[in-house]
């Protein structure tokens, strides 16, 4: 059989992995795909830098020179693009930029194979290249873009296809997790935590993407759609990151035996799939809130097999480059049998707002007569059972309580904070704190 020629275009953490796995593999790859793979080249702005780091032949790079233009660049990713001699493109650049989406769009256009780790144009554009690919006869690969080397999308696509999907909910972001972990357990700052993370180098320089639930979004959005063949936008998530979680919020969490955690979770209820992004508590009889540092977990819940558990790394170079591989194997192997139908399902998407979860509200209120009976009366006129009252914490003339409620929604605990508010003006020092429980 013809030899399967990849191409990767760019050279960071993961397409550099991918190269090294490659190299490291290509015989014992070669037999798995039944078919000779050859890694026919690389573009990256920095070539010599690249091949350094990861131990790749300078030769292996396309361009003269340590460093290219960006004109050069795009020239090469060109004529990668244009080659009838490349079967598989691997996309390691990153971004979700008109420029990506054209990069991505004319692979496909010239009905080579894709494999792709990036999850913010998929979740951007996943429609457009979906269709692509099944128009072009071109088979997609994107394991590494959600949580890096845990098998999940093979999974959800393959193993659970005889199965129905009720919730997906995970520790997607291994950047965020080790940051609450670490304030969890060393009972330090956000801040603090979040130097740790960035002198690991955990976190980026500019973590916005990570610590404000980003990332994890486009992860979740992924999962949507292979769960319940839905489209959802990252801005209809109202995705909520972790800046503003305390340690306060960590000690009432821990009174509760639950863990912070940036949780995703989406669920299919009676027709309508809901979703969201943020910070919820977890019951530590829940498996998600043992999951502790850069560690990533998804827990997909069936109608037939019920609780499954991943754990894994969600990030690295070896390991994405690892999961990059399988792709590349799985689609030399099986070829046009690889690519798939795309049929979008048309669904009515919820988020938050009107999600049912319980949730815990902290109040932080002058310490008078009477408080708490405000507060309760308000919870119970919008119709929401309480679960529990927690204890005061007093200060001099201030009192800080938290209240467990059944499952409600948000929209209804709005309103029993307007009531307050309007009721007695007087009596909360801040806006309260609300945080969905996990069980
Ligand atoms: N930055 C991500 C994380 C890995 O911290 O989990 C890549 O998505």
């Amino acid at each position: 059989m013809k030899d399967f020629r990849i191409a990767i275009l760019g050279c960071g953490t993961i397409g550099g992995g991918t190269a090294r796995v490659l190299l490291d593999n290509l015989e014992g790859f070669s037999r798995k795909a039944g078919r000779r793979l050859v890694l026919a080249g690389i573009v990256t702005r920095s070539p010599a830098k690249s091949a350094r780091r990861y131990g790749i032949p300078r030769e292996l790079f396309l361009g003269e020179g340590d460093e290219l233009s960006p004109a050069q660049t795009a020239a090469l990713i060109d004529r990668i693009v244009g080659s009838d001699d490349i079967d598989l493109v691997v996309e390691t650049i990153g971004g979700d930029s008109d420029y990506l989406l054209g990069i991505a769009l004319g692979v496909l256009g010239s009905k080579k194979h894709l494999v792709t780790a990036n999850k913010a144009l998929l979740s951007k554009h996943g429609n457009r290249i979906f269709e692509a690919a099944e128009k072009n006869g071109a088979a997609i690969g994107f394991e590494t873009s959600v949580c890096t080397s845990i098998p999940i999308i093979r999974v959800m696509k393959e193993s659970f296809v005889s199965d129905e999907v009720i919730s997906v909910s995970g520790i997607m972001n291994g950047t965020s997790n080790y940051i609450l972990s670490r304030m969890q357990e060393g009972g330090i700052s956000f801040a603090e935590a979040l130097a740790q993370a960035q002198e690991i180098g955990y976190a980026e320089a500019d973590p916005g993407f990570d610590i404000d639930g980003i990332d994890a979004a486009h992860k979740l959005g992924i999962l949507m759609k292979l769960a319940f063949g839905i489209d959802v936008a990252t801005s209809d998530l109202q995705v909520m990151g972790i800046r503003d979680i305390t340690a306060e919020d960590m000690a009432l969490a821990d009174d509760m035996d639950c863990s912070v955690k940036l949780i995703c979770h989406a669920h299919r209820k009676d027709g309508r799939v809901y979703g969201t992004v943020r910070p919820m508590m977890v019951k530590r009889s829940n498996l998600l809130a043992q999951v502790s540092g850069a560690t990533n977990a998804v827990k997909v819940v069936n109608k037939y097999s019920g609780e499954n558990l991943l754990i894994g790394r969600g990030a690295g170079s070896l390991e994405g480059g690892s999961a990059v591989s399988s792709d590349i194997i799985f689609i030399a192997r099986y070829g046009s049998a690889a690519v798939e139908t795309h049929s979008p399902v048309l669904c009515d998407f919820r988020s938050l707002d009107d999600m049912e979860f319980p949730y815990n509200i902290v109040f932080d209120t002058e310490d008078v007569p009477g408080i708490t009976g405000s507060v309760t009366t308000a919870i119970g006129n919008q119709n929401i059972n309480i679960d529990t009252v927690g204890h005061n914490r007093h200060g001099k003339t201030t009192a800080v309580f938290s209240i467990a409620t059944m499952p409600c929604t948000l929209a209804q605990l709005r309103l029993a904070v307007q009531e307050i508010k309007a009721k007695r003006p007087d009596i909360l020092r801040t806006e309260p704190r609300v945080m969905p429980i996990l069980h």
